[in-house]
């Protein structure tokens, strides 16, 4: 990956990638946006807070851990203790399991939608926190809006992407008056993009009536379904591509956003 200087940031960030809708890029997003965080030079930790642990199983093998943010919920462990570190220099994971499912039905307390919040107290040494979210509004999810300096909505230019965007933000918008006030939405990010489709022209000004959409957006190919089962992220895999340059482009365009 392109290493480049790394330039001070003016506060530290935790930015929700989320969208209830399932297969949006979520997860792409989170993953590639961590590791060209870490390859600028930020100390980054990249939160998975989604039971099926797609994010996790990039850097490590969820099967073989011990721990896992499952622990953090369940008060048996702090973050620290989960947070392991990755192949990719300046990246670290808090790894999820499929047994972080089991939360959801063992009933939900009141401190539940602060765990993450409260957690992320206890490593102020990360520049960025990055929390990739189930495809639901679940308390997962609600632990990373109230958590979240930032919001990053991944989208498809679908019909059917467009349907849940009125929930998201509404849910959004509550979070941010009664919990967390200065949640701020960075925007959507266009993913799995086909270029010149009448289809994509046509959603993307209906998108942008929901939120700022990033200039950047992320175009298909075979690359990032290819970089998953390598189990790298696309840097690794196709430094090259036209989706690596692409995400390098958007965390900058990200970064000038957040700092100004
Ligand atoms: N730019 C892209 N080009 C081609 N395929 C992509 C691209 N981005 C994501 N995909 C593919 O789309 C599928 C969904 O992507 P991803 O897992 O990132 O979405 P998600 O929103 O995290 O899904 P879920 O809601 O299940 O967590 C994956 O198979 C992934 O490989
Ligand atoms: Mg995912």
């Amino acid at each position: 990956m392109r290493q480049s200087a790394r330039t001070d940031v003016k506060k530290r960030y935790c930015i929700a990638i989320t969208n209830q809708k399932g297969g949006e890029g979520k997860t792409t997003t989170a993953i590639n946006l961590s590791c060209a965080l870490a390859g600028m030079g930020h100390k980054t930790l990249l939160a998975d807070l989604d039971p099926q642990a797609n994010s996790s199983g990039i850097f490590a093998n969820p099967d073989r851990l011990e721990l896992s943010l499952y622990n953090v919920f369940s008060g048996t462990s702090t973050l620290k203790e989960i947070i392991v570190g990755t192949e990719v220099e300046n990246l670290d994971l808090a790894p999820s399991k499929i047994t972080l499912a089991e939360i959801e039905s063992a009933g939900v307390n009141v401190d539940a939608p602060y765990v993450i919040r409260d957690a992320f107290q206890s490593v102020p040494e990360y520049d960025f926190i990055i929390m990739d979210c189930p495809p639901s509004l679940s308390i997962f999810t609600i632990n990373a809006l109230v958590a979240a300096t930032h919001v990053v909505i991944p989208a498809q230019a679908e019909k059917f992407s467009i349907d849940g965007m009125t929930g998201l933000r509404n849910t959004i918008n509550s979070i941010k008056r009664r919990i967390n006030p200065d949640l701020a939405i960075a925007g959507a990010l266009l993913t799995q993009l086909k270029p010149n489709t009448v289809l994509s022209k046509t959603i993307m000004p209906v998108i942008s009536d929901f939120f700022p959409v990033f200039k950047t957006s992320i175009s298909e190919g075979v690359a990032i379904g290819e970089s998953h089962l390598a189990r790298k992220n696309i840097f690794m895999y196709a430094p090259e591509s036209r989706q690596a340059k692409e995400y390098l482009t958007f965390t900058e365009e990200l970064i000038g956003e957040l700092e100004a």
